[in-house]
């Protein structure tokens, strides 16, 4: 009898408390909200909302249609037909979203070379063909040391300047696309996003802080804005440096980290027997279950970078002995098992690996032969 009496005072007394602080809290965030809405948006006038989503700021972005790009820059001709596959090829994947080209300026003006009279041409030919692509021209940057490789290196920075998107996926202009990569553009909001470079540093290091490891550039997810565009050009241009060093240096402590794998595949993993940079969050060497397997790699993959230095990039021109001396080496075991198909007449001296890195040249070729022969004729 004791007890039910107390646990009905007990339950009158907690809810006496619930109600009022209900009601307290209630109250002065009403209050809060108003007082903040009517200064953020200058109205002398009671609005009529009073809850947080109903707040109308219009100084920041938030509130506006998402609008994302993919972004391709070009800096000449051979990037720009790299850049129309790609297009292509997202287009292929039944990608949502826009597609962007920052190409330089003086492109659009017919000028007195032969060259820059092509240039004009294949730009106007793109304009009226294929009018899904948004062109932004921009102008080229002054480089004060004159270096066109570094110059070219700095010109992926123009993406921070397309603020009629409020998240573009910019990638390197000597990568394939494998897949469709929409969903990327629902990752968290955040300046910056890029994935670690893999292959620099040794992730497999426990000891190293995370500011030890290394942001890779050559895929970067980010949110355009002017000023921020003016900064990390300006930034550029004075110390001179790489669009790698750049990122790393401005952006270490705030970029969001994308998982590498899939997105910063590089082609020279297929030649590459140890994988363990590669699947570092795998465990020793795939221990987790999820090992190197060259294939289900390439199917799972969004991005793949040529990137098998010495060999010339495939638009190149290489000899038969670069080639040679590039294609991955298959193991013995493999060897033995394609020999043995090879004599029952199917297959080649072939393994996984090979496969499918000579597969990354040979579908840059056909690419190339069926989507560039207006820039290439
Ligand atoms: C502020 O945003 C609202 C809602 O998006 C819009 O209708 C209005 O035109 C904007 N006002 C200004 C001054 O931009
Ligand atoms: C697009 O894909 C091709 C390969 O088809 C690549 O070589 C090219 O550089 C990629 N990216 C850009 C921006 O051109
Ligand atoms: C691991 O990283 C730490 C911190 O940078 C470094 O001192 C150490 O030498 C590294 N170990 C190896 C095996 O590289």
């Amino acid at each position: 009898m004791l007890l039910s009496r107390r646990i009905i005072t007990l339950t009158a007394v907690l809810g006496f408390i619930v109600v009022v602080s209900f009601f307290t809290v209630k109250y002065d965030g009403h209050v809060a909200l108003e007082s903040a809405a009517r200064s953020l948006t200058g109205q002398k006038k009671k609005p009529a909302f009073s809850t947080i989503q109903n707040v109308v700021y219009n100084r920041t972005r938030v509130q506006e249609e998402a609008k994302f790009a993919y972004v391709q820059y070009t800096t000449d001709l051979d990037y720009l037909c790299n850049a129309m596959i790609n297009f292509s090829r997202l287009k292929e994947f039944n990608t949502k979203h826009q597609l962007a080209l920052i190409y330089p300026d003086t492109w659009n003006s017919e000028g007195k070379s032969a060259v820059s009279a092509r240039r004009f041409r294949i730009m106007n030919k793109i304009r009226t063909e294929y009018p899904h692509i948004n062109l932004h021209p921009s102008p080229v940057l002054q480089l004060p040391n004159g270096d066109a490789t570094w110059g070219a290196s700095i010109t992926k920075f123009h993406a921070f300047s397309l603020v009629g998107y409020t998240r573009v996926l910019a990638f390197d202009s000597d990568t394939l696309v494998l897949n469709n990569m929409d969903h990327y553009f629902e990752a968290p909001r955040a300046v910056l996003a890029v994935p670690r470079a893999y292959w620099l540093g040794d992730l497999r290091n426990t000891s190293l802080s995370i500011n030890e490891q290394i942001l890779g550039s050559h895929v970067m997810l980010l949110e355009p804005n002017t000023r921020r565009h003016d900064r990390i050009v300006k930034d550029a241009m004075d110390s001179g440096e790489f669009d790698m060093e750049v990122v790393n240096r401005l952006f270490k402590g705030s970029a969001m980290i994308l998982p590498h794998r899939g997105l910063a595949l590089l082609t020279g993993e297929f030649r590459s027997k140890d994988h363990s940079r590669y699947l570092v969050g795998e465990g020793e060497d795939g221990e987790d279950g999820e090992q190197w397997d060259a294939v289900a790699e390439v199917k799972r993959s969004f991005l793949v970078h040529f990137s098998d230095w010495p060999l010339p990039k495939p638009w190149m021109f290489h000899t038969d002995r670069q080639w040679r001396d590039a294609l991955p080496s298959c193991e013995e075991a493999e060897k033995e098992e394609e020999r043995r198909r090879k004599r029952r007449g199917r297959g080649e001296d072939d393994c996984p690996d090979k496969l499918v890195w000579r597969g990354f040249y040979e579908e840059y070729d056909q690419e190339r032969r069926a989507k560039c022969g207006f820039i290439d004729e």
